[in-house]
């Protein structure tokens, strides 16, 4: 299943309105209480899901989904397709409302989380359909990832002032620092649409991490790259977490790719976790083998890069 993204929808996170509410000002409908999978863990995790559950018409998507990432992991979500990966990080993105359950970004709860203030809570994403501004520049896409700052009433009200062009420098010199580490120097004044797809895959990812987000949510970054595109923007997915300290939720079909990159691992299958552990529980796990990998556990240890 495919959720097209168009780049105007990208803009429109910038436009909902705002319903989360802190613990301290949580009512009957967002208890106060951390989710139940955080309880036994010491540090606060960056995201946690506590039974969410959406449908489609009569389809349901998710069913009850927990998920819990600690603060610093690469965790993959894999499963067939259908499975709800993608409905999970528009739920978790905001642009999907659940039927039931709750997302925590750190200590804040949301029935559906704003996507207008998508940023300022530190969480950033790429869309499984690329979605880039194809006749921007590279360093326009990257610049685009701090639009939500410039946007602002604060920003608009002073714009031209001393203190506005400091912030311009500011963003500008995030941008160069970004396009640096992802390697577009080369490329930063080329049209974005013209780049190879896996290099317009890197320009995503850095509009992404331009703003230096908490979280970072991946939708199958490495789908449709060369292998060597592939190996390449997994070590950058793995810098971003390193250098950047983001914490990442990835969602990828590659299980060479997703074993050899990921903390922990997440399965969906037809909307449903069953399974959440480390690669190595998760490549020994029957049901995982049953429902998604469908191949003996020998071959799938030697798929890992
Ligand atoms: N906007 C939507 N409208 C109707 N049904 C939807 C919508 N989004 C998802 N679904 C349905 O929800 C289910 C889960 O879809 P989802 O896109 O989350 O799966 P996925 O795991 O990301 O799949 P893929 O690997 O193909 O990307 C599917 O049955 C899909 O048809
Ligand atoms: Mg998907």
């Amino acid at each position: 299943m495919t959720v097209m993204v168009t780049n105007a929808e990208v803009l429109a996170l910038e436009a909902a309105p705002a319903q989360g509410k802190t613990r301290a000002t949580a009512t009957a409908d967002v208890p106060e209480r951390r989710p139940a999978q955080a309880a036994d863990r010491a540090a606060q995790p960056v995201l946690a899901l506590s039974q969410i559950a959406l449908t489609f018409g009569g389809v349901a998507a998710l069913r009850d989904v927990d998920l819990a990432v600690a603060p610093g992991e690469i965790r993959a979500v894999i499963g067939p397709n259908g499975a709800g990966k993608s409905s999970l990080l528009n739920v978790i993105s905001g642009l999907y409302r659940p039927d039931r359950g709750e997302v925590w970004l750190g200590e804040r709860a949301f029935a559906q989380v704003p996507t207008a203030r998508l940023a300022a809570h530190g969480v950033a994403r790429t869309f499984q359909n690329l979605a880039i501004f194809k006749g921007l520049s590279v360093f326009d896409n990257v610049l685009m990832g701090l639009a939500h700052r410039v946007r602002s009433g604060f920003l608009r009200q002073i714009i031209g002032s001393p203190l506005a062009r400091r912030i311009d420098a500011e963003n500008r010199a995030a941008a160069e620092d970004v396009i640096g580490f992802l390697h577009l120097g080369e490329v930063r004044e080329r049209a974005a649409g013209t780049l190879p797809y896996g290099l317009q895959k890197r320009v995503e990812l850095a509009r992404a991490l331009v703003a230096r987000p908490t979280l970072l949510l991946l939708d199958e970054p490495f789908a449709g790259v060369t292998l060597s595109e592939k190996l390449e923007l997994s070590e950058h997915v793995r810098n971003a977490r390193d250098s950047y300290g983001a914490t990442i939720v990835l969602i990828e079909h590659d299980i060479g790719v997703v074993m050899g990159l990921s903390d922990r691992i997440a399965v969906l299958d037809n909307g449903s976790k069953i399974a959440d552990g480390t690669p190595d529980e998760v490549r020994a796990d029957q049901a995982v083998i049953d429902a998604y990998l469908g191949v003996a556990h020998q071959d799938i240890t030697e798929l890992a890069v």
